[in-house]
C-alpha cells in the first residue's frame, strides 16, 4: 500500500518507518525544508532508539521517501495519514488544532481516488467530524473518508510500541475505509493485536481516556508515596502488593517527581478543558493535573530538608535531566521546577544527562553543564537523582561518595535500596521511604 505522513515530528518518522518496515511504501512530509534534507542526508532530527537503522534502512530499500513536495505524495496515496502537532494553546490549555486543519485543506486540494485520511495527532473529540467537514466543504466531490487512529508510542520504545502495540484503535463507520485499514495493519495480525473498531468520535476519546487514566495511576502512587512517608511505610511494596492484582496491575505504579513529557501533561489539560466545556466536568483528572503540578516543586522542598533546612550557597549535582530516560526530550520535565526552585532557594546547580544536555542548555542557560555522573557530583553538596538513567544504576557508589562534600543522595526515582545507602554512609532519601 501507498501511505503518506502529514508531519515528520515523532510520531510520524516513527509511523511512518515503522509502516515501511512491514513493506508499504511510505511517504514523508514536512514543511520544515532543512529537516528533509536533513532525513534525506540519514540524520534523525530526534533521539529514539532504532530509529536511525529503521529509516536507513527502508530508505535503501525504496520503501521510505521524505520530502517537501505534498502534491504527489497525496495523489498517490492509499492513506493520508494527518501526524503534525496539536500543542496546548497558550491562554486556555485546548489543543490548538490549526495545523490539523491546515493539512486537511492541503490534503483535500490533491487527493485522487478514494483515499482514507487517518487523524493519527492527538485531537479533541469531534476534530474528526470537522476535518470531514473543511474537506467535503472544499471538494465536494472528492471521495475520501476521515479516519481516526490515535498512537500510543511511548517515547524511548516507540518502535516496539508500534510493531507489537497492545491494541490498535480504529474510528470509522465507512466500510471502504475499514477494510484499507485492515489491510494497512495486516502485518500485525501475526502478532494477535487486537484491531479495535469503533465510532470516530469513541476511538478520539480513547486515546485522551487511556492517557488520563495512566496519569491517574501515577499521581495515585505519588500520593500513596507520601502518605508512606508520614506513616513509615515502603510505597514500592505497597506498589507489589496492589499491583499483583490483575484488576489493578503492576505497571504505572512507580513513585516519582510526578509526569512530564509531551503527551500526559498536554493531553489531560485538553481533555478536562473539553469536558468543562460541556459541562460534564473530570473532577478526578482535575485533580491529578492540579496534584501533578505541585508535586514538581514539592521536590525542591525534599531537596532543600535533606540538606538541613537550607540550599544557599550550596552546590547541588542533578543526574538527569530529561522527562525520562532514553530519550532527550525536556517538554514539561520535572527537572525545570527542581531546579527553578533550588535556584530561587539559592542553590547553585550542576547537571548532568546522557542525551538532553542540547536541549537543557537552550532552556536553563543559568546553570553548568557536567561532562559526566562523577564530575558532576565532584564537591558538591547534594546528589539529586532526578531521571532514572541505567547509566545512574550501577554508579561506583565508593567514587559518589568520595567525589561528594557532604554525602547526601536525593534518589526521586527510587533507583538505589535505602539500607544498602545509608551502610554505605549516605544520608539518604527517596519517594516513599523505598
Ligand atoms: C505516554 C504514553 O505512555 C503513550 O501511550 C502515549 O502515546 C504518549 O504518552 P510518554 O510520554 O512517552 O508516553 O512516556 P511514559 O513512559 O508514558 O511516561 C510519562 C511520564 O510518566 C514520565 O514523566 C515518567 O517518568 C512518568 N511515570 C511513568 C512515572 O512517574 N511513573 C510510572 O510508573 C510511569
Amino acid at each position: 500500500m501507498r501511505v503518506t505522513m502529514i508531519g515528520s515530528g515523532y510520531v510520524g518518522l516513527v509511523s511512518g518507518a515503522c509502516f515501511a518496515d512491514f513493506g508499504h511504501v511510505v511517504t514523508c512530509v514536512d514543511t520544515d525544508a532543512a529537516k528533509i534534507e536533513a532525513l534525506n542526508r540519514g540524520e534523525i532530527p530526534i533521539f529514539e532508539p532504532g530509529l536511525d537503522d529503521l529509516v536507513a534502512k527502508n530508505a535503501r530499500e525504496g520503501r521510505l521517501y521524505f520530502t517537501t513536495e505534498l502534491d504527489d505524495a497525496v495523489a498517490n496515496a492509499d492513506t493520508v495519514f494527518i501526524a503534525v502537532g496539536t500543542p496546548a494553546r497558550r491562554g486556555d490549555g485546548h489543543a490548538d488544532l490549526s495545523y490539523v486543519y491546515q493539512a486537511a485543506r492541503d490534503v483535500v486540494a490533491k487527493l485522487d481516488g478514494f483515499t482514507v485520511v487517518v487523524t493519527k495527532s492527538t485531537v479533541p473529540v469531534g476534530t474528526g467530524d470537522e476535518v470531514e467537514r473543511i474537506m467535503r466543504e472544499a471538494r465536494p466531490q472528492a471521495e475520501f473518508a476521515v479516519v481516526s487512529n490515535p498512537e500510543f508510542l511511548r517515547e524511548g520504545a516507540a518502535i516496539a510500541d508500534f510493531k507489537r502495540p497492545d491494541r490498535i484503535v480504529i474510528g470509522t463507520e465507512d466500510a471502504r475505509a475499514r477494510a484499507v485499514m485492515e489491510e494497512l495493519y495486516r502485518p500485525l495480525y501475526l502478532n494477535a493485536s487486537p484491531l479495535l473498531f469503533t465510532s470516530r468520535r469513541t476511538s478520539e476519546l480513547i486515546k485522551y481516556a487511556a492517557n488520563a487514566y495512566l496519569a491517574t495511576k501515577i499521581t495515585f502512587i505519588n500520593e500513596m508515596a507520601d502518605l508512606c512517608e508520614a506513616v513509615g511505610a515502603n510505597v514500592q511494596e505497597v506498589a507489589r502488593g496492589i499491583g499483583l492484582d490483575n484488576r489493578i496491575g503492576s505497571k504505572f505504579l512507580h513513585a516519582g517527581p510526578g509526569y512530564g513529557g509531551s503527551c500526559f501533561p498536554k493531553d489531560t489539560l485538553a481533555l478536562m478543558k473539553t469536558a468543562q466545556d460541556l459541562t460534564a466536568p473530570l473532577r478526578i483528572v482535575e485533580t491529578v493535573v492540579a496534584v501533578n503540578d505541585q508535586r514538581k516543586r514539592a521536590m525542591a522542598r525534599k531537596v532543600i530538608t535533606a540538606c538541613g533546612g537550607s540550599v544557599r550557597g550550596k552546590r547541588i549535582a542533578i543526574l538527569g535531566l530529561a522527562f525520562k530516560p532514553n530519550t532527550d526530550d525536556m517538554r514539561e520535565a520535572p527537572s525545570l521546577s527542581i531546579i527553578t526552585a533550588l535556584q530561587d532557594a539559592g542553590a547553585e546547580i550542576v547537571a548532568y544527562d546522557p542525551e538532553s544536555m542540547g536541549p537543557a542548555q537552550a532552556l536553563m542557560p543559568g546553570i553548568s553543564y557536567a561532562a559526566d555522573p562523577y564530575s558532576c557530583l565532584e564537591g558538591a553538596d547534594a546528589l539529586v537523582i532526578v531521571t532514572e538513567w541505567d547509566a545512574f544504576r550501577a554508579l561506583d557508589l565508593a567514587r559518589v561518595k568520595a567525589g561528594l562534600r557532604e554525602p547526601v543522595v536525593v534518589d526521586l526515582r527510587n533507583i538505589y535500596r535505602s539500607e544498602d545507602m545509608r551502610r554505605r554512609g549516605f544520608q539518604y532519601s527517596n519517594v516513599g521511604n523505598a
